[in-house]
């Protein structure tokens, strides 16, 4: 039976791989080097990594993965516009310049951070709709730069019971200034854009159960059909993030609607060694396959 009959994605699975600034620079590049040696030396033929380390060394790992097709860069997060106004930030712009083609935005702890300097205006819808602005805004640079955007959405535990909601919101809040066609052109130039569900109360924490995130992807995937049509959504990467690891990540790589992993802990961790991202694409191909 054809593969695209069976299943709503058809891009290649996904291995998110965010190593925040959990470590020391030399500790980071050692993992990376041993990933993209495992990578290289593996069979993955429908897999995408993506490694988003450090802003610090993103040039130092672009010059790594440069001949090495299945891995791509991502920055953490970007800031949209040219600003005399802004210290310490790394521009979509920036990342064009550097040929990063992906970036993390809206990260729980991105988020976390304007929902924090936000809070003395009390207001929950003020503050929700100063995270949206800035979201729509960041992504809107992303596309504009030619930079495929994975958007982290998710959320916290007061929410669980509305996540369906909250989902919604962020992710119609962060795509809001860009059209379809801005998406098609990501694709066309072959870029995977991606939508990554990440429950804050999972991340480093416990992990969703597989089932609970299959039926929120299942509904984020009906959200960008809804959003951007059929066609565009059996190209956007639908992933789950939040404590996956090589205990886990299988079960989650045999949902219909999970199209990869976004990977934290498990990445920078102690013993990084047993987590082959690798892995989740050869299951994820397994389970495409039946
Ligand atoms: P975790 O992080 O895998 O450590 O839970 C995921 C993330 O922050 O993207």
């Amino acid at each position: 039976m054809q593969i695209s009959s069976l299943r709503p994605y058809s891009g290649p699975s996904f291995v998110g791989a965010n190593f925040k600034t959990a470590t020391k620079l030399d500790t980071q590049l050692k993992q990376i080097k041993d990933y993209i040696r495992a990578i290289k030396e593996g069979d993955a033929p429908n897999g995408l990594f993506i490694f988003a380390p450090t802003q610090s060394i993103l040039k130092t790992v672009a010059d790594l993965v440069k001949d090495v097709p299945q891995i791509k860069l991502a920055a953490q997060t970007v800031h949209p516009t040219f600003s005399k106004e802004n210290t310490g930030t790394v521009l979509s712009e920036h990342l064009k310049e550097l040929g990063i083609s992906y970036s993390l935005v809206g990260h729980l702890e991105e988020r976390k951070k304007i929902r924090d300097l936000a809070s003395p205006a009390k207001d929950s819808k003020i503050i929700s709709q100063i995270e949206n602005e800035e979201m729509a805004k960041k992504v809107q640079s992303l596309v504009k730069a030619g930079i495929a955007p994975i958007i982290c959405i998710g959320d916290v535990l007061e929410e669980k019971n509305d996540v369906k909601n909250v989902v919604k919101a962020q992710l119609f809040a962060a795509t809001k200034l860009i059209a379809k066609e801005d998406i098609q052109k990501l694709i066309d130039k072959g870029l995977t854009p991606a939508i990554a569900y990440e429950p804050a109360w999972a991340i480093g924490a416990m992990a969703a159960s597989p089932t609970l995130a299959e039926d929120v992807c299942k509904h984020i995937r009906s959200l960008v059909i809804e959003k951007f049509g059929a066609d565009i959504a059996t190209k956007v990467a639908i992933l789950y993030g939040g404590s996956v690891s090589p205990d886990n990540i299988q079960s989650f790589a045999k949902m219909s609607n999970i199209d990869g992993a976004l990977v934290g802990g498990a990445s920078y961790g102690n013993v990084p060694s047993t987590f082959s991202p690798k892995i989740f694409a050869i299951s994820r191909l397994n389970a495409l396959a039946k």
